[in-house]
Protein backbone atom coordinates (compact mmCIF):
# COMPACT_ATOMS: atom_id res chain seq x y z
CA UNK A 1 0.00 0.00 0.00
CA UNK A 2 3.00 2.45 1.12
CA UNK A 3 4.41 1.68 -2.61
CA UNK A 4 1.26 2.41 -4.10
CA UNK A 5 0.70 5.65 -2.51
CA UNK A 6 4.81 6.63 -3.66
CA UNK A 7 3.86 5.90 -7.21
CA UNK A 8 0.60 7.91 -7.08
CA UNK A 9 2.59 10.46 -5.53
CA UNK A 10 5.26 10.63 -8.35
CA UNK A 11 2.71 10.10 -11.02
CA UNK A 12 0.90 13.91 -9.56
CA UNK A 13 4.26 15.43 -9.67
CA UNK A 14 5.09 14.21 -13.11
CA UNK A 15 1.78 15.57 -14.43
CA UNK A 16 1.96 18.96 -12.52
CA UNK A 17 5.19 19.02 -14.42
CA UNK A 18 3.98 18.22 -17.66
CA UNK A 19 1.27 20.64 -17.37
CA UNK A 20 3.39 23.44 -16.31
CA UNK A 21 6.24 22.50 -19.61
CA UNK A 22 2.39 22.63 -21.65
CA UNK A 23 0.91 25.93 -20.35
CA UNK A 24 3.74 27.93 -20.36
CA UNK A 25 3.55 30.41 -23.17
CA UNK A 26 4.33 30.55 -26.65
CA UNK A 27 6.92 33.06 -26.71
CA UNK A 28 9.07 31.08 -23.64
CA UNK A 29 9.44 28.20 -25.88
CA UNK A 30 9.55 29.34 -29.33
CA UNK A 31 11.97 31.74 -30.58
CA UNK A 32 10.41 34.68 -32.64
CA UNK A 33 9.81 34.90 -36.16
CA UNK A 34 12.97 35.65 -38.18
CA UNK A 35 12.21 38.60 -40.47
CA UNK A 36 14.33 38.64 -43.89
CA UNK A 37 13.87 42.31 -45.46
CA UNK A 38 14.49 41.64 -49.32
CA UNK A 39 15.50 44.79 -51.56
CA UNK A 40 15.28 44.17 -55.31
CA UNK A 41 16.35 47.21 -57.60
CA UNK A 42 13.63 46.98 -60.21
CA UNK A 43 11.22 44.70 -61.95
CA UNK A 44 12.60 42.66 -64.71
CA UNK A 45 11.57 39.09 -65.86
CA UNK A 46 15.12 37.93 -64.52
CA UNK A 47 15.06 40.21 -61.13
CA UNK A 48 11.32 38.98 -60.82
CA UNK A 49 12.11 35.27 -60.97
CA UNK A 50 15.12 35.43 -58.23
CA UNK A 51 12.55 36.93 -55.80
CA UNK A 52 10.62 33.75 -56.15
CA UNK A 53 13.15 31.73 -56.39
CA UNK A 54 14.68 33.36 -52.93
CA UNK A 55 11.10 32.12 -51.58
CA UNK A 56 11.39 29.02 -52.74
CA UNK A 57 15.20 28.02 -51.33
CA UNK A 58 13.70 29.41 -47.99
CA UNK A 59 10.90 27.39 -47.93
CA UNK A 60 13.38 24.57 -49.08
CA UNK A 61 15.39 25.26 -45.72
CA UNK A 62 12.19 24.94 -43.56
CA UNK A 63 11.68 28.48 -43.52
CA UNK A 64 7.96 29.10 -44.75
CA UNK A 65 6.52 32.54 -45.29
CA UNK A 66 4.06 33.63 -42.90
CA UNK A 67 4.30 30.38 -40.61
CA UNK A 68 7.79 30.71 -39.14
CA UNK A 69 9.85 33.55 -41.06
CA UNK A 70 8.99 37.25 -42.20
CA UNK A 71 9.61 39.09 -45.25
CA UNK A 72 9.57 42.63 -45.93
CA UNK A 73 9.99 42.69 -49.49
CA UNK A 74 10.44 46.01 -50.53
CA UNK A 75 11.17 47.40 -55.21
CA UNK A 76 13.11 50.46 -55.41
CA UNK A 77 11.94 51.09 -59.18
CA UNK A 78 15.42 51.75 -59.88
CA UNK A 79 15.76 54.73 -57.73
CA UNK A 80 18.51 55.42 -55.57
CA UNK A 81 16.70 56.85 -52.84
CA UNK A 82 14.55 54.38 -52.67
CA UNK A 83 17.31 51.81 -52.33
CA UNK A 84 18.59 54.48 -48.93
CA UNK A 85 15.17 54.22 -47.02
CA UNK A 86 14.16 50.97 -47.87
CA UNK A 87 17.55 49.52 -46.74
CA UNK A 88 17.54 52.25 -43.36
CA UNK A 89 13.99 50.62 -42.85
CA UNK A 90 15.12 46.79 -42.91
CA UNK A 91 17.99 48.11 -40.01
CA UNK A 92 15.20 50.17 -38.28
CA UNK A 93 13.14 46.54 -37.70
CA UNK A 94 16.32 45.02 -37.19
CA UNK A 95 16.20 42.17 -39.99
CA UNK A 96 17.70 39.00 -38.83
CA UNK A 97 19.37 39.34 -42.67
CA UNK A 98 18.97 41.15 -45.83
CA UNK A 99 18.88 40.05 -49.23
CA UNK A 100 20.21 42.79 -51.84
CA UNK A 101 18.77 41.46 -55.60
CA UNK A 102 20.81 43.18 -58.14
CA UNK A 103 24.52 45.20 -57.30
CA UNK A 104 23.07 48.54 -56.32
CA UNK A 105 20.44 46.83 -54.01
CA UNK A 106 23.34 44.77 -52.24
CA UNK A 107 25.48 47.96 -52.25
CA UNK A 108 22.79 50.11 -49.98
CA UNK A 109 21.92 47.08 -47.85
CA UNK A 110 26.32 47.07 -46.35
CA UNK A 111 26.35 50.60 -46.93
CA UNK A 112 23.46 50.64 -44.06
CA UNK A 113 24.64 48.07 -41.87
CA UNK A 114 27.89 46.29 -40.82
CA UNK A 115 26.66 43.82 -38.59
CA UNK A 116 22.94 42.33 -39.82
CA UNK A 117 23.95 39.65 -42.50
CA UNK A 118 23.15 40.69 -46.11
CA UNK A 119 23.02 38.16 -48.76
CA UNK A 120 23.39 38.79 -52.81
CA UNK A 121 21.17 37.77 -54.13
CA UNK A 122 22.84 36.81 -58.46
CA UNK A 123 25.41 39.87 -57.78
CA UNK A 124 28.06 39.72 -61.15
CA UNK A 125 30.59 40.95 -59.49
CA UNK A 126 30.87 41.08 -55.52
CA UNK A 127 34.59 42.04 -55.11
CA UNK A 128 34.61 44.90 -57.68
CA UNK A 129 31.49 46.22 -56.37
CA UNK A 130 33.63 46.12 -52.78
CA UNK A 131 31.26 44.07 -51.54
CA UNK A 132 33.58 41.45 -50.31
CA UNK A 133 37.43 41.23 -49.64
CA UNK A 134 37.69 38.41 -51.61
CA UNK A 135 35.03 35.57 -53.01
CA UNK A 136 36.58 32.95 -50.90
CA UNK A 137 36.85 34.47 -47.12
CA UNK A 138 34.22 37.59 -47.67
CA UNK A 139 35.24 38.55 -44.43
CA UNK A 140 32.37 40.76 -43.10
CA UNK A 141 28.92 40.33 -42.96
CA UNK A 142 28.01 39.89 -46.91
CA UNK A 143 28.11 36.56 -48.76
CA UNK A 144 25.96 35.28 -51.28
CA UNK A 145 25.29 34.17 -55.06
CA UNK A 146 27.15 35.34 -58.17
CA UNK A 147 25.36 35.22 -61.41
CA UNK A 148 28.41 35.55 -63.42
CA UNK A 149 27.23 34.42 -66.58
CA UNK A 150 29.94 32.12 -68.35
CA UNK A 151 31.00 34.62 -71.34
CA UNK A 152 32.75 32.26 -73.39
CA UNK A 153 30.41 29.86 -73.77
CA UNK A 154 28.22 32.46 -75.19
CA UNK A 155 30.30 33.89 -77.58
CA UNK A 156 31.31 30.53 -78.91
CA UNK A 157 27.10 29.90 -79.17
CA UNK A 158 27.04 33.38 -80.84
CA UNK A 159 30.25 32.09 -83.57
CA UNK A 160 28.28 29.17 -84.28
CA UNK A 161 24.99 30.48 -85.23
CA UNK A 162 26.99 33.34 -86.90
CA UNK A 163 29.54 31.67 -89.02
CA UNK A 164 29.37 35.29 -91.17
CA UNK A 165 29.52 37.48 -88.56
CA UNK A 166 31.96 40.35 -88.79
CA UNK A 167 31.21 42.64 -86.29
CA UNK A 168 29.66 42.21 -82.58
CA UNK A 169 28.01 44.97 -81.00
CA UNK A 170 27.45 44.91 -77.62
CA UNK A 171 24.60 47.60 -75.46
CA UNK A 172 25.34 48.46 -71.90
CA UNK A 173 24.53 50.96 -69.02
CA UNK A 174 27.31 53.06 -68.04
CA UNK A 175 26.21 53.35 -65.09
CA UNK A 176 25.32 49.92 -64.30
CA UNK A 177 28.18 48.06 -62.42
CA UNK A 178 27.23 44.19 -63.55
CA UNK A 179 27.10 45.16 -67.06
CA UNK A 180 30.16 47.47 -67.39
CA UNK A 181 32.24 44.23 -65.51
CA UNK A 182 30.87 42.01 -67.98
CA UNK A 183 32.02 44.63 -70.96
CA UNK A 184 35.23 44.61 -69.92
CA UNK A 185 35.62 40.85 -69.46
CA UNK A 186 33.58 40.01 -72.93
CA UNK A 187 35.75 42.67 -74.89
CA UNK A 188 39.20 40.75 -73.79
CA UNK A 189 37.25 37.33 -74.74
CA UNK A 190 36.62 39.11 -78.18
CA UNK A 191 40.42 40.36 -78.63
CA UNK A 192 41.29 37.14 -77.79
CA UNK A 193 39.36 35.41 -79.96
CA UNK A 194 39.83 38.28 -82.73
CA UNK A 195 36.11 38.90 -83.09
CA UNK A 196 35.53 42.77 -83.91
CA UNK A 197 33.24 44.00 -81.44
CA UNK A 198 32.13 47.78 -81.15
CA UNK A 199 30.37 48.88 -77.93
CA UNK A 200 27.37 51.10 -77.67
CA UNK A 201 26.60 52.58 -74.48
CA UNK A 202 23.17 54.37 -72.43
CA UNK A 203 22.09 56.15 -69.79
CA UNK A 204 18.99 55.46 -68.97
CA UNK A 205 15.87 53.60 -70.84
CA UNK A 206 15.46 56.94 -72.49
CA UNK A 207 18.43 57.14 -74.85
CA UNK A 208 18.11 53.18 -76.01
CA UNK A 209 16.20 53.82 -78.78
CA UNK A 210 18.27 56.23 -80.13
CA UNK A 211 21.59 54.18 -79.49
CA UNK A 212 19.87 50.76 -80.68
CA UNK A 213 18.47 52.71 -84.10
CA UNK A 214 22.48 53.20 -85.03
CA UNK A 215 23.73 49.96 -83.67
CA UNK A 216 21.48 47.95 -85.92
CA UNK A 217 22.77 49.60 -89.14
CA UNK A 218 26.69 48.74 -88.05
CA UNK A 219 26.47 45.12 -86.71
CA UNK A 220 25.82 41.67 -87.68
CA UNK A 221 24.92 40.53 -84.19
CA UNK A 222 24.34 42.03 -80.74
CA UNK A 223 25.43 40.74 -77.48
CA UNK A 224 24.07 42.09 -74.24
CA UNK A 225 25.29 41.60 -70.41
CA UNK A 226 23.60 41.35 -67.56
CA UNK A 227 22.16 45.03 -67.53
CA UNK A 228 19.26 45.91 -65.73
CA UNK A 229 17.77 48.78 -67.70
CA UNK A 230 18.20 46.86 -71.03
CA UNK A 231 16.52 43.55 -69.29
CA UNK A 232 13.57 45.83 -68.36
CA UNK A 233 13.45 47.37 -72.13
CA UNK A 234 13.91 44.28 -74.03
CA UNK A 235 11.09 45.00 -76.01
CA UNK A 236 12.36 48.37 -77.67
CA UNK A 237 15.82 46.71 -78.26
CA UNK A 238 14.71 43.93 -80.20
CA UNK A 239 11.70 45.69 -82.01
CA UNK A 240 14.62 47.74 -83.04
CA UNK A 241 16.51 44.74 -84.18
CA UNK A 242 14.01 42.92 -85.96
CA UNK A 243 13.60 45.73 -88.38
CA UNK A 244 16.89 45.41 -89.78
CA UNK A 245 17.21 41.21 -88.80
CA UNK A 246 19.80 41.60 -86.44
CA UNK A 247 19.89 39.07 -83.81
CA UNK A 248 20.39 39.65 -80.06
CA UNK A 249 22.04 37.02 -77.80
CA UNK A 250 21.69 38.15 -74.70
CA UNK A 251 23.71 36.98 -71.29
CA UNK A 252 20.47 35.26 -69.43
CA UNK A 253 17.28 32.97 -70.10
CA UNK A 254 14.53 35.51 -69.09
CA UNK A 255 15.68 38.15 -72.23
CA UNK A 256 15.64 34.88 -74.60
CA UNK A 257 12.05 34.95 -73.44
CA UNK A 258 11.61 38.55 -73.86
CA UNK A 259 12.95 38.73 -77.74
CA UNK A 260 16.41 37.07 -77.83
CA UNK A 261 17.72 34.64 -80.14
CA UNK A 262 19.68 32.13 -78.05
CA UNK A 263 22.17 31.79 -74.95
CA UNK A 264 24.03 29.49 -72.51
CA UNK A 265 22.92 30.67 -69.06
CA UNK A 266 22.55 30.41 -65.50
CA UNK A 267 18.98 29.59 -64.63
CA UNK A 268 17.96 32.79 -63.25
CA UNK A 269 15.02 31.30 -60.66
CA UNK A 270 17.94 28.67 -59.57
CA UNK A 271 19.87 31.75 -58.72
CA UNK A 272 16.79 32.51 -56.65
CA UNK A 273 16.92 29.44 -54.84
CA UNK A 274 20.66 29.08 -54.24
CA UNK A 275 19.94 32.66 -52.35
CA UNK A 276 17.39 31.38 -50.42
CA UNK A 277 19.00 28.39 -49.07
CA UNK A 278 21.89 30.47 -48.20
CA UNK A 279 19.95 33.25 -46.21
CA UNK A 280 18.44 29.86 -44.58
CA UNK A 281 21.99 28.61 -43.55
CA UNK A 282 23.18 32.55 -42.06
CA UNK A 283 19.43 32.46 -40.29
CA UNK A 284 20.18 29.14 -38.68
CA UNK A 285 23.71 29.98 -37.24
CA UNK A 286 26.43 30.60 -40.39
CA UNK A 287 28.57 33.32 -40.53
CA UNK A 288 28.44 35.60 -43.69
CA UNK A 289 32.60 36.27 -43.05
CA UNK A 290 33.64 32.88 -43.84
CA UNK A 291 30.78 31.79 -45.97
CA UNK A 292 31.95 31.50 -49.50
CA UNK A 293 30.21 33.43 -52.47
CA UNK A 294 28.44 30.62 -54.23
CA UNK A 295 28.89 30.71 -58.30
CA UNK A 296 26.69 28.77 -60.36
CA UNK A 297 28.48 27.18 -62.92
CA UNK A 298 25.97 25.31 -65.06
CA UNK A 299 24.49 26.91 -68.11
CA UNK A 300 21.32 26.06 -70.00
CA UNK A 301 20.87 26.45 -73.80
CA UNK A 302 17.95 28.58 -74.44
CA UNK A 303 16.20 29.26 -77.44
CA UNK A 304 14.04 31.27 -79.07
CA UNK A 305 12.27 29.77 -82.22
CA UNK A 306 9.29 32.59 -82.77
CA UNK A 307 12.51 34.92 -83.01
CA UNK A 308 14.68 32.19 -85.24
CA UNK A 309 11.49 32.66 -87.55
CA UNK A 310 10.81 36.20 -87.87
CA UNK A 311 15.20 36.94 -88.42
CA UNK A 312 15.12 33.98 -90.83
CA UNK A 313 17.80 31.87 -89.22
CA UNK A 314 18.27 28.47 -89.07
CA UNK A 315 19.86 27.17 -85.46
CA UNK A 316 22.02 24.34 -85.90
CA UNK A 317 20.39 21.19 -85.27
CA UNK A 318 23.01 20.31 -82.25
CA UNK A 319 21.96 23.77 -80.63
CA UNK A 320 18.39 22.73 -80.58
CA UNK A 321 18.82 19.23 -79.45
CA UNK A 322 20.45 20.85 -76.19
CA UNK A 323 17.63 23.52 -75.78
CA UNK A 324 15.42 20.43 -75.90
CA UNK A 325 16.96 18.31 -73.95
CA UNK A 326 18.91 20.03 -71.11
CA UNK A 327 17.62 23.51 -72.06
CA UNK A 328 14.89 25.99 -72.44
CA UNK A 329 12.93 26.18 -75.85
CA UNK A 330 10.41 29.29 -76.39
CA UNK A 331 8.01 29.04 -79.28
N1 LIG B 1 23.85 40.74 -61.96
C1 LIG B 1 23.01 41.91 -61.90
C2 LIG B 1 23.63 42.87 -60.90
O1 LIG B 1 24.54 42.51 -60.21
C3 LIG B 1 21.62 41.54 -61.52
C4 LIG B 1 21.02 40.58 -62.49
C5 LIG B 1 20.82 39.26 -62.26
C6 LIG B 1 20.60 40.85 -63.83
N2 LIG B 1 20.27 38.68 -63.37
C7 LIG B 1 20.14 39.60 -64.34
C8 LIG B 1 20.58 41.98 -64.65
C9 LIG B 1 19.66 39.52 -65.65
C10 LIG B 1 20.09 41.86 -65.94
C11 LIG B 1 19.64 40.64 -66.43
O2 LIG B 1 23.19 43.99 -60.81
Amino acid sequence: MKRLYGLIAILVVFLGFAFVQESRPDSATKKPVPTVGILQLLSHPALDAIHKGIIHGLAEEGYHVNKNVKIDFQNAQNDQSNLKTMSARFVDEKADAMIGIATPSAQALANASSNIPVVLGAITDPKGADLVHSNEHPGNNVTGVSDQAPLKSQLKLIQKIMPKMQTLGIIYTSSDDSATAQYHQFAALCKQEHVRLKAYTIASTNDLNQVAQQMVSQVDAIYVPTDNTVASAMQTLVSTANAKKVPVFPAVDTMVKAGGLATLSINQYKLGVETGKMTAAILKGKNPADTPIHFERQGEMTINLTQAKKLGITLPDSVIQEAQKHGEVFK
